[in-house]
Order: C-alpha cells, then structure tokens, then sequence
C-alpha cells in the first residue's frame, strides 16, 4: 500500500516538543482522507547530507520494503542545509511514496529535528538514524525484532560483543567514553541502564513517551528517552559504527557541553524536590530540639558537656526520623509497615546520621585547619554537604526509593 505521497515538504510543528499519544494522521492534498496509522516510522535527521540522502533512502527502502512493505514510512527531517539536502530528498519523494521530507528553517540541532519528526510521524513505532550510513540500516531489523519480542525501547550498541567503532581515533573514544562515564556518575538510573547512551540508532514504542514533553539538548536524544520515558523493557542490539564516506561529522566541542547541561537538566528533573525540601525542613526543626535538650539537660540539669551533646543529638536524630517517616517518605513508609520495618528503618537512619556527623567534624576541619576557612563558614559548607549525604543515602537506603521520579 503505497502513500499517494504529494509532493510538498511536511509542515514543521511549532508547539511544544510533546510526543502525540495518537499517530498524526495526514490528510494528502487530493482526497483529504487521513492516511490511517502505520507500523514505524524512521526519522533520518540530515545536515548537510545532499550526497547521502540518495542512498540511505534506496538502502532504507529496499530494507523495510522486504520485511513491512507498506507499513512504514521515512522523514527525512533536514535544517535548511546549505547544500540542499532538502531538495534533493523532495526529488526522491516520487519514486519513494514512503518518504516525507521536513525543511526546518527556524530550529536547529539533531535531537529536536528527531522530535519534530516524531511529532509529525503516523507509526506507532518511532525509530531515529543517521543519514551519512555509519549506521548500518541492516541493524534495523534486529531492532525492530527486539521491540515485536516486546522491549519498549530497542538500541544499536557499539559496547556489546560485535559491536565497535571503524577506526575512530584515540581521542574521539576517549571523548565518548569518558562523556559515557561522566553520565554515569551524573544520571547513573538513565545512562547507566544501556551499553551505549551516546547512540543515536535506536527505535522506541510510541506509547513509552507519548504525552511527554521532550526538552533535550544537542545530540543525545536517546538519554533524553530513557530520562523521561516510560521505558522498562531495552533490548540491545550490536552494530558496528561505519567510516563516513561523504561529508563530515558536525560534532564539535559544543556538543559536549551541550550534553553536560543537558545531563545536570535531567537530574534536577529527576531530583525528588518535593521530598529534599520536606527533609530541610525536618533537618532545620532538628537543630531546635537539639539545642532544646541541650540547653535542659546542660544548664538546668548539669549534665556534662560530651553527655549532654550525644544525648541531644541522638533525640535530635530520632525526632528527625520520626517526622521523615510520616511526612517527608510517608509515601514510602506505608508501602513498608510494620512496627520491626520501622525499627529497620530508624536503625539505618541513625547509623547514617551518626555517619554524617563524622563526616561534618572531618569538613570542618579540613576546611578550618587546612583551608584557613573561617569556621561558621566551614560549619555550614559541611551542614549543607552533610544534609544532601543524609537525604540521598536515607533515600535510597532507609526507605529504598528506587526509582527516582
Ligand atoms: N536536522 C539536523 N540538524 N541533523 C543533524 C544536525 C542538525 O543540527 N547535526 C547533525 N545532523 C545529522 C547528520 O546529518 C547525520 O545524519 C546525523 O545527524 C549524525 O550527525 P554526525 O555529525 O554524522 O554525527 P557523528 O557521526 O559524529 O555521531 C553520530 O553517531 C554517534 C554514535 O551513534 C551521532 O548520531 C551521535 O549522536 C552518536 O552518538
Ligand atoms: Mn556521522
């Protein structure tokens, strides 16, 4: 079944970059009759590309028409490129009724020309490659085998076993691993859940992100799916990334602080802000019946000095906990019920606590002694870095919040 395909570039949307729960159905200039939904869709994001549009397009079809003729379709999604890529895919568009072309003149960048091509697609299957061929189109197959065995998410990996780069230099696989290893360490519950976060040859089920509001930056538009989709099954396929024939790669040094920023974007999406708030204003109540106690137990009983302070603090700690557990993590806490749970739980968060005090003696002198800072400074460097260490570890460890959202 092929497209009466007219022959006009595809409108560019302007709303926001929200993935369409529902396939967009297109009405073609004739008939006005909405082409109904079809299987998948591949965007194919080109810069600059005008002498491998040709090819990838007769490689892509010759492909797809094997294995879902008919039920898929390519948009070729190019940002006003000087050489024109646009024009030449437009002169494809005839023989290839499955082809639609996007000439984007206002917006620029690889991720956001994915999206507006996603936005605009009728599959309910959304694929991305590159145009230039150094993703090999016979992966597609694996992937899209992947997501028939039910994954949501299918990606083209040069980090598994047969997979690999063609002769990168040294320093262009140190810059991509080491951008991989500053993800981890950044966003490890995204980046850390494929082989290959840098890819950008991958397919995801329309419904794993329909409704969501993509904001990504520069090239990596696949953490910016893993980061915000509803993604739980990834399956993986190897590929080895292909030398580039014609034209060149735009990836520049911008890229790299695009992709900084858009990790630091995407763990503060992802930080729970509600519940770090909540934990401040728990931690700040502390200080007041830390002091309460202390000032009972030293001025009005006389108790020592070291007494009273353990004392205090460790009442301090168990307020702390007992309102972090009702309100801060109720939510969580009632998933947890049960009188030895909770003991469970105020165990884990007292040896954190007390751990966060050693931690803020240790700040405090390395900055006072070492650092010549003046000490009500160091005391509240080393209170703030102590509260984030308490709220992330009693987090994941006391009341293992897993999944961060
Ligand atoms: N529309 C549009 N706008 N397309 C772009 C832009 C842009 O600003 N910049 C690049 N592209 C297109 C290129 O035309 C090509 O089809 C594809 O995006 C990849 O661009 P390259 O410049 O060739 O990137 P690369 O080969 O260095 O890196 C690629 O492979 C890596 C490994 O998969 C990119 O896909 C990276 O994102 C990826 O990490
Ligand atoms: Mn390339």
């Amino acid at each position: 079944m092929g497209l009466n395909q007219p022959n006009h570039l595809v409108p560019v949307p302007s709303n926001p970059l929200q993935i369409p729960a529902a396939p967009t159905v297109t009405s073609t200039a004739t008939t006005d009759a909405g082409e109904p939904p079809i299987y998948f869709s591949l965007i194919i994001p080109t810069y600059n590309e005008c002498k491998n549009v040709k090819t990838i397009v007769e490689k892509l079809t010759k492909l797809l028409d094997g294995s879902i003729p008919g039920d898929y379709e390519l948009i070729v999604v190019d940002d006003d490129s000087p050489d024109r890529t646009w024009e030449v895919a437009m002169s494809l568009t005839p023989d290839y009724p499955q082809l639609r072309v996007m000439r984007r003149e206002h917006e620029r960048g690889l991720s956001t020309a994915v999206i507006r091509g996603w936005q605009v697609a009728r599959g309910e299957v959304l694929g991305v490659i590159d145009a230039d061929l150094q993703h090999p189109p016979e992966t597609l197959l694996q992937l899209l085998a992947e997501i028939k065995r039910g994954a949501d998410l299918a990606a083209a990996s040069r980090h598994v076993t047969e997979g690999g780069v063609s002769d990168w230099s040294v320093v262009r696989r140190f810059l991509s691993r080491g951008a991989q290893t500053v993800g981890l360490i950044i966003l490890p519950g995204v980046v850390g859940r494929v082989s290959d976060p840098m890819s950008g040859y991958f397919m995801v089920r329309r419904s794993c992100i329909a409704g969501k509001t993509l904001n990504p930056a520069g090239y990596k538009i696949l953490i910016e799916v893993l980061g915000r989709g509803d993604i739980r099954w990834i399956g993986e396929v190897a590929y080895v990334f292909q030398e580039r024939q014609e034209g060149e790669s735009k990836v520049t040094w911008k890229q790299y602080i695009e992709y900084l920023r858009h990790l630091l974007r995407l763990r503060f999406a992802r930080w729970p802000m509600g519940k770090f708030l909540r934990f401040g204003v728990v931690g700040f109540s502390g200080v007041f019946v830390d002091m309460g106690i202390f000032y009972i137990l030293r001025t009005l009983l006389g108790f020592g000095l070291t007494r009273s302070t353990i004392v205090s603090s460790e009442v301090a700690i168990i307020s702390n906990f007992l309102w972090n557990d009702l309100w801060t993590f109720g939510d969580i806490s009632k998933r947890q019920p049960g009188k030895r749970q909770r003991f469970k739980r105020l165990l884990k968060f007292n040896t954190i606590c007390l751990m966060g005090v050693i931690v803020n003696v240790l700040l405090v002198n390395l900055m006072f002694n070492d650092f010549g800072m003046n000490e009500y400074l160091a005391k509240l460097i080393a209170i703030a870095t102590v509260t984030l260490w308490n709220f992330w570890i009693n987090m994941k460890l006391s009341w293992r919040v897993t999944d961060v959202n």
